[in-house]
């Protein structure tokens, strides 16, 4: 079982997290349209990475090379304020030109099986990502894997269906830890007292789905409000 590789950095306060954040999501889209004409990124959702969308509204970057895809969304009509998606599109996708057709929402509204079916033939034809955003719960759980859920997915999933979230809504689709370790990069954004325990989990080696991303480069971890 391959180990995985944890590069923390911490930083003062989320503010200063964000701009960290936003620069490596620039420089890593800048390489991968060098290197590949086109930048694939996963975003994350909850509420830690609306201030690093936010600068996002204000960057300069050659958008017509991006596309763009979620690790999870809830299962929830498409305008429905607690949809990742429409968190992205109002802070940051919705004042770019990233060309439509390269935002691919998860389509959550469908429902978790049929949804998940959806995604997982919209990722049928994707390769590596080149950079996975991912949050971390108080449980432990990143996208939408959750402790004691079918997170340990062994059977090689692109999408999985979620119906018994105890992070409200119950709900939802998320890509699987295999998915989402298929990728060069991968940044947690961490922040905020409430998660102190899952990152001692984490660093005591428990097994818990954050544990279980795991691409070749290893994970980088940007974190404030909390101690090794
Ligand atoms: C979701 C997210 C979830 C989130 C963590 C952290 O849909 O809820 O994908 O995995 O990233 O729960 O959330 P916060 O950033 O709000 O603490």
């Amino acid at each position: 079982m391959q180990t995985q590789i944890i590069r923390w950095q911490h930083y003062t306060n989320i503010s200063a997290l964000s701009h960290a954040a936003r620069d490596t999501i620039l420089q890593c889209a800048e390489q991968a349209i060098a290197e590949r004409g086109q930048f694939l990124i996963v975003l994350a959702g909850g509420s830690t990475p609306r201030p690093i969308y936010e600068l996002m509204r204000e960057a300069q970057a050659d958008w017509s090379k991006w596309h763009i895809y979620y690790n999870d969304d809830r299962c929830l009509s498409q305008d429905h304020a607690e949809r990742n998606s429409l968190m992205a599109e109002q802070t940051w996708l919705g004042h770019v030109a990233i060309p439509a057709n390269q935002i691919h929402a998860i389509p959550a509204e469908l429902g978790a099986v049929p949804g998940a079916k959806a995604y997982a033939e919209t990722l049928a034809g994707v390769g590596e990502f080149d950079l996975v955003l991912l949050g971390l719960g108080e449980d432990g759980h990143t996208a939408s894997l959750f402790p004691r859920e079918l997170w340990k997915n062994e059977s090689g999933d692109v999408t999985l269906a979620v119906t018994n979230a105890p992070k409200p809504p119950a709900e939802r689709i998320t890509l699987s830890a295999s998915r989402l370790s298929a990728t060069r990069k991968v940044l947690f954004l961490v922040s905020g007292a409430s998660k102190q325990q899952a990152v001692d989990d984490w660093r005591a080696g428990k097994s818990i789905p954050a544990s279980a991303i795991k691409p070749e480069n290893g994970v980088d971890v940007y974190y404030s409000d909390v101690n090794l």
